[in-house]
């Protein structure tokens, strides 16, 4: 294990951002370039993008890139001094290099997992906007954040690096605005996490969603995100994938893990005490505000995103989400009280039921469909902590089910 880095900074820090040419890890760079004196970038991934990334090598200068398998014979120009890794441990071997101390995954599904797990395992701080590490294997991650926070405990109970959030650090808006409410406070007193959702495009109708389009689904309220998550947060799917994000970053029970819909997006998130007392965050809906918070934490700077405007934003409302016209909520929720072979079977056959939908072959009642169905098949029986190399079979043989399944109910 690498000695935790230091709040007392006396060099910039070495960060990798994976996936730095999409939505958040665009936004990670920029944050990067706004706190030169604190982080360094050393080593970025993408995954087909090589204009992007070497426009962002051109800037940034990092010791190495690289680029996704499929796009590994891709053109790219790179400055003097700026090297180019290939291969299926690529990402591996940029998240553990000696000169990296935290990594930023910014990727989606479980690419970056193993990656994860390898830099845990070799003591760098993680910051994840990836939601899909956490929701299929919690078990493997978690261990390590808690195993790394318990060693810096034994000489240095109260230092930020003996909780495991200062080395597995949440980027997701909600999950960012539970652990700034939870500063201070012991997981104890916690009754309940209040997860808010804006209700996506579709909160108050059309009632049947089976003939929505792909342009609807993509109008997002009050978030600008991947098509991926948009799509997710239209579904409701994303705030199940973030419920049980929840239960493994916080060490929750899932009865003690609320969803509110709030259409105004102000509020990311709540939590509630025993005592009755609620603790909430607010901020405007720019993730370059989280994805700060994880990487100056336990420190604050000034920030490039606007300041919430009370007066402006008037009103706050609130409302249960409506299980009956969104299932894929309770589809997520039970999957996670099944087990991380439940969860991660959820995640790879949404992903494709999401990339069939914005293709055309999928209507968007099929989504939640499609994610019943792979679940019963392949998440209800087996190892509910599968190995990493179970995952990532588990991952490739929903992937080809959902791939061909004409989506049952749809
Ligand atoms: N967007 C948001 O506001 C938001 C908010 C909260 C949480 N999240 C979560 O953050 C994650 C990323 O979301 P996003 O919206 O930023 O996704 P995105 O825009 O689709 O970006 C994904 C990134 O991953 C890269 N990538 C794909 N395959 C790769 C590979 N094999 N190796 C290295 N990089 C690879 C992509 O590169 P190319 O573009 O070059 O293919 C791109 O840079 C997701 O898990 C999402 O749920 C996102």
């Amino acid at each position: 294990m690498s000695s935790p880095p230091s709040t007392e900074i006396d060099r910039p820090l070495g960060v990798a951002v994976l996936g730095s040419t999409g939505s958040i890890g665009r936004q990670a760079i920029d944050v990067l370039e706004g706190l030169p004196d604190r982080f360094r970038v050393v080593a970025l991934a993408t995954g087909r993008n090589a204009t992007e990334l070497g426009a962002q090598a051109a800037r940034l200068r990092p010791a190495v890139v690289a680029l996704g398998e499929e796009a590994s014979g891709a053109r790219l120009h790179l400055p003097f001094g700026t090297g180019r890794i290939t291969g299926s441990d690529a990402l591996t071997e940029l998240a553990t290099r000696a000169d990296v101390d935290l990594v930023v995954v910014a990727t989606g599904g479980i690419v970056s997992l193993g990656p994860v797990v390898a830099a845990l395992a070799a003591g760098k701080v993680v910051a994840t906007a990836n939601k899909e590490t956490l929701v299929a294997a919690g078990h493997l991650v978690m261990p390590l954040a808690r195993d790394l926070a318990a060693r810096v405990a034994v000489d240095r109970p109260g230092d930020p690096f003996a909780s495991p959030l200062a080395w597995l650090r949440p980027i997701d808006s909600e999950h960012s605005a539970i652990w700034q409410c939870l500063v201070g406070e012991s997981l104890s007193a916690v009754a309940a996490l209040i997860l808010t959702a804006s209700g996506g495009p579709f909160l108050d109708g059309p009632a049947d969603l089976a003939e929505v389009t792909r342009e609807e689904a993509l109008r997002h309220p009050t978030w600008s995100m991947g098509a991926k998550i948009t799509i997710d947060s239209a579904t409701l799917a994303n705030k199940g994938l973030e419920v049980i994000e929840a239960h493994w970053l916080y060490d929750v029970d899932y009865d003690a893990i609320e969803v509110v819909i709030h259409p105004q997006s102000v509020i990311h998130s709540a939590v509630r005490f025993v005592d009755g007392s609620l603790k909430a965050q607010l901020g405007t809906p720019d993730m370059r505000l989280p994805i700060q918070y994880a990487l100056t934490h336990p420190d604050r700077r000034p920030s490039p995103a606007a300041a919430v405007d009370l007066v402006a934003a008037g009103r706050l409302d609130f409302r249960a989400p409506d299980e009956t016209r969104f299932p894929a909520l309770r589809i997520a929720r039970d999957a996670g009280l099944i087990g991380s072979r439940a969860t991660a079977t959820l995640i790879a056959a949404d992903e494709v039921a999401v990339s069939r939908f914005l293709a055309g072959t999928l209507p968007f009642s099929g989504i939640p469909a499609l994610l019943e169905a792979a679940v019963t098949r392949f998440g209800e029986n087996g190892n509910q902590a599968p190995d990493l190399a179970t995952l990532v079979a588990l991952d490739a043989e929903v992937r080809a089910f959902a791939a061909g399944s004409p989506g049952a109910g749809s």
